[in-house]
């Protein structure tokens, strides 16, 4: 099912991206230890006119990790050649862009973790030694030939950094995880990006769009976009809060956030699983989702509001999940099973 609120790149987005996207670590809102780590190593590398070691990005998707490397090639003043896992079939397409690099360039690659066991293996001895050796002729005759590349540094991106090899994530100086933005930290790339596609905006409304955008830089882009549409149309181009909760009840996100697909997840564990714990490939086979998307999309959402819990056993709703959707709150009984237990053994 097409999410109007999916965090996935949508053609309208790539569009449009281009003037909205903040281009110096400065302009980039939020992930202020990210920032932290990123500014401290880049002065350094630059103070030792040296490439920047190797970073890794990961995070949900849309949160920043394209902009960020974007970014680290602006600020370290070098250029960028971006690719992604999936795109790098052959070691020989991995050796081919590897030598197009010029000293201290960024290479990103994206979805790193897609990357075939081959192709990684050339990007071993190219992150460590800055060389890649290359096999010539066949059979007993084959010699490896090392042949030295230019010094660069690779930004690696990943929304599941559990699914790297451990050689491959052992490679990076830098690993920086993106979290979930704030309201106040999505407020500010509102403001940003209505300046700059010259939206006028109530600050009332500025928060009622940051609320329902499940702390995702990407979805507030677009809602932002859709609401502009909607002041437009239906009043004189100017964005109150009621506009924009009109404009957002419209396209069926909740005040948290939520939309149709949420629900429907959260309402299956109540009503198929009895409120879970249920395994993801299971809840996945019962919502019809895939259950890499449930993982790295609706999950850490409705994690960080407190709407469901992983555990070993599977998800749970939580009571605040339950009532949000209009649920009863059940009484936990392992609970309070525990939180007597004490007192019955005080006495022995
Ligand atoms: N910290 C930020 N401050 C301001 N705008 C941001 C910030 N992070 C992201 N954005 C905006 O959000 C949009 C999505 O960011 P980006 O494409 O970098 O996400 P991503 O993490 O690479 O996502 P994906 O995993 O889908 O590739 C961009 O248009 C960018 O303008
Ligand atoms: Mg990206």
């Amino acid at each position: 099912m097409e999410r109007f609120i999916t965090p996935k790149l949508t053609e309208e987005d790539r569009s449009s991206e281009q003037g909205i996207r903040p281009k110096l670590i400065s302009e980039y809102v939020g992930q202020e230890k990210t920032k932290e780590k990123l500014n401290i190593f880049m002065k350094a590398a630059k103070m030792r006119a040296e490439p920047l070691d190797h970073v890794l990005l990961y995070g949900p998707p849309g949160l920043g990790k394209t902009t960020l490397s974007h970014i680290i090639a602006e600020e370290m003043n070098v250029d960028i050649k971006i690719t992604s896992g999936p795109a790098i079939e052959r070691p020989g397409d991995l050796a081919a862009i590897l030598t197009s690099l010029k000293e201290h360039d960024v290479l990103f690659i994206d979805e790193i973790h897609r990357l075939s066991r081959q192709v990684e293996e050339v990007l071993y001895p190219a992150m460590e030694d800055y060389a890649i050796d290359i096999v010539i002729g066949k059979g007993p005759g084959a010699r490896s030939v090392r042949l030295e590349l230019p010094k660069f540094t690779l930004v690696g991106a990943t929304t599941r950094a559990g699914q790297l090899t451990a050689p491959l994530r052992d490679r990076f100086g830098v690993i920086c995880k993106l979290d979930l933005y704030n309201v106040e930290e999505l407020s500010g790339i509102i403001r940003r990006s209505a300046d700059v596609l010259h939206v006028p905006m109530e600050d009332e409304a500025v928060v009622e769009l940051a609320m329902r955008s499940r702390g995702t830089p990407r979805i507030v882009n677009r809602l932002l976009k859709r609401v502009r549409d909607y002041a437009m149309v239906k009043a004189d181009g100017f964005v109150t809060r009621k506009i924009a909760k009109q404009a957002l009840d419209l396209l069926e996100i909740d005040g948290l956030g939520l939309d149709a697909v949420d629900r429907k997840v959260l309402t299956c564990i109540v009503e198929n699983f009895d409120g879970g714990p249920v395994g993801i490939e299971t809840l996945a086979a019962a919502t019809g989702e895939e259950s890499s998307t449930i993982e790295d999309v609706y999950e850490p959402f409705l994690m960080q509001i407190g709407f469901i819990n992983r555990t070993p056993r599977g998800r749970m709703i939580t009571n605040k999940g339950r009532v949000h959707l209009g649920y009863e709150m059940v009484v936990n009984t392992d609970q309070l099973y525990f939180e007597t237990l004490p007192a019955q053994t005080e006495g022995e």
